[in-house]
């Protein structure tokens, strides 16, 4: 048991990649706060995986939400040891017919959202003075720029940039903060990125899936769970000497 008896609060841990964390932080001896805009489905993951885990309704981009989450945690469960930044939407189109509206979101929750979350747990981490480990996820998305997927692409290389720049001004309080980039991962979240490939490039329903699947150099996506070991790993203790790094967890689809 890597995390026992550790705290973690994980947003967007109601489904995808964040729902597999948090069974595994907890299988790992975690007491874990499911924190998503699905109360519902929260709640349901938590009370599915025990081990003292609760289901909290919280909206990264509003951050009377997000300070109701950091002291509910606190609250129920003593302090926030570990965060991880799972929360993140995704959307994309032609250059020439991208709208405000959609930047607007997509920064708002995956930018936005994902450093006012990351202040606040800090501030409680720093407060404490017993350190912490936090956890963005980024994505190869943002190593790169994709022409229909400007917004999104940005969006995660910011993420890779706020998680540099964080690990560097809290690593002096014992706060690890890295990143996670994954590459293709098959979770709800890629089911809409399918849809919209569909209409973009004129594909049937799942053509995407299969090509982006076909030319990892694994030889398939990757599951929720592929994801998990190194989420372990960053927020467990064999991870202190990592700092403000974005580690790739793809297959083999970028390299840097
Ligand atoms: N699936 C992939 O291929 C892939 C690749 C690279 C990076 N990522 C990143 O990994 C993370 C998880 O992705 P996923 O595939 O599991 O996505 P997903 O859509 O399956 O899950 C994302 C979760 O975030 C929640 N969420 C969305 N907006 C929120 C808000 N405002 N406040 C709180 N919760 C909110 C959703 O309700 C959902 O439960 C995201 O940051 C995503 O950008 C995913």
């Amino acid at each position: 048991m890597k995390l026992r008896d550790r705290v973690a609060l994980v947003t967007g841990g109601a489904r995808g990649i964040g729902a597999a964390i948090c069974r595994r932080y907890a299988a790992e001896g975690a007491r874990v706060a499911v924190a998503d805009v699905l109360e519902a489905d929260a709640a349901a993951l938590a009370s599915e995986i025990g081990g003292g885990a609760f289901g909290l309704r919280l909206d990264v981009t509003q951050r009377a939400s997000i300070d109701e989450a950091v002291s509910r945690t606190v609250a129920t469960a003593g302090g926030i040891d570990i965060l991880v930044n799972g929360a993140g939407i995704f959307d994309m189109a032609p250059l020439l017919e991208i709208t405000e509206e959609s930047f607007d979101r997509q920064f708002a929750v995956n930018v936005k959202g994902l450093l006012f979350t990351l202040q606040a747990v800090a501030a409680h981490m720093v407060e404490r003075g017993r350190g912490g480990k936090i956890i963005n996820f980024a994505s190869q998305a943002g190593r790169r720029g994709e022409a229909l997927v400007a917004v999104y692409c940005a969006s995660k290389a910011a993420v890779i940039s706020i998680t540099q720049s964080a690990g560097l001004a809290l690593i002096r309080h014992g706060i690890n903060v890295n990143g996670i980039a994954p590459g293709v991962v098959d979770t709800p979240m890629w089911d809409h990125v399918d849809a919209l490939f569909a209409r973009y490039e004129g594909l049937p329903i799942g053509e995407k899936k299969r090509q982006v699947g076909a030319s990892v150099p694994y030889g398939r996506m990757g599951t929720p769970e592929d994801m998990v070991g190194a989420a372990v790993f960053l927020a467990s203790a064999d991870a202190d000497y990592i700092v403000a790094q974005t580690l790739n967890v793809d297959g083999g689809n970028w390299m840097s």
